[in-house]
């Protein structure tokens, strides 16, 4: 409780109630250098929903949410069942207190589950009950990684565990993306320094070019929603196929510094 968790700043962040007082004063001490945080948190957030939206309008059934973090307004299943009441969802997240609100929120929901379980122990997540009963490796899987690589650190090889992970998967199935960048290396040092200070386990925020590592040998999807294809594939997180905004490939504002990159891409 004394150690700030990256799922219930997160929560803080989104105006949720599940977070103590050591995860509000490091939300606090970060939004001090990046006043932009909390809107960065939603709009995050939200591109998650509009992405679940399209991939089930691509017909995608099947969902593996990895770091999914506690529950929230509109969770993965809720959007994906809407569009189609038959898709499927496991909920993965390392997070004992992700666990305890993720299985109370998933209770009553079929087609649902909730593993506890490190996304780098593909084989455990794979091999588990949990999705032997969910989802079937012959038919296309959504693979979520929506805000969480940037939680790795180098060392844990987070791109060689996606590449591992969708080569396993069946062809048609496609990863939902996002991932905190800055072309600006000092902004970037700074937030990296700052959670790490926490004690909070923590990755590093990743240049656009090594985030958009993600997407090697997958086909990106248009970022636009009028039927354009223009300009680059993987955008700031809060343009990603919005029906107000023209897709941009980073805030348009010079002083903003750190964005969510984000994309969809296929499995050809
Ligand atoms: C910033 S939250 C994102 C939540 C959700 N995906 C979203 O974008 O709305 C990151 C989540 O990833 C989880 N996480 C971080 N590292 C993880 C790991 N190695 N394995 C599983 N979950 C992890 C955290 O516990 C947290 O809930």
């Amino acid at each position: 409780m004394d150690t700030p968790s990256i799922a219930r700043m997160y929560d803080y962040l989104l105006g949720g109630k599940d977070n103590f007082a050591a995860d509000r004063n490091a939300c606090e001490v970060l939004a001090a250098g990046i006043p932009e945080l909390v809107s960065f948190a939603r709009d995050n957030r939200a591109f998650l929903g509009r992405a679940v939206e399209y991939v089930s309008g691509r017909g995608v059934e099947q969902f593996l949410d990895l770091g999914a973090g506690l529950p929230t307004g509109e969770n993965t299943h809720q959007v994906a069942q809407r569009a189609n009441p038959g898709a499927r969802v496991l909920y993965v997240d390392h997070d004992p207190i992700v666990l305890a609100h993720g299985r109370a929120l998933v209770a009553d929901s079929s087609g649902t589950a909730f593993l506890m379980a490190d996304m780098r122990d593909t084989d455990l997540i794979l091999g588990s009950p949990e999705a032997q009963g969910l989802i079937d490796p012959d038919l296309p899987v959504c693979v979520m990684l929506v805000s969480l690589l940037h939680c790795l650190p180098d060392e844990s090889d987070p791109f060689g565990l996606v590449r591992d992970l969708m080569g396993r998967l069946a062809p048609g199935s496609c990863v939902i993306f996002s991932h905190i960048v800055s072309d600006d290396t000092a902004a970037a040092a700074w937030m990296t320094d700052k959670i790490l200070s926490f004690g909070t386990p923590w990755g590093r925020v990743r240049s656009p070019e090594e985030a958009s590592q993600v997407f090697a040998g997958l086909e990106l999807v248009s970022p636009w929603t009028d039927g354009r294809d223009q300009g680059p594939r993987a955008v700031d997180c809060s343009t990603w196929r919005h029906p107000d905004r023209d897709p941009v490939a980073r805030p348009k504002e010079a002083d903003v510094k750190r964005w969510e990159l984000a994309g969809v891409a296929f499995k050809p």
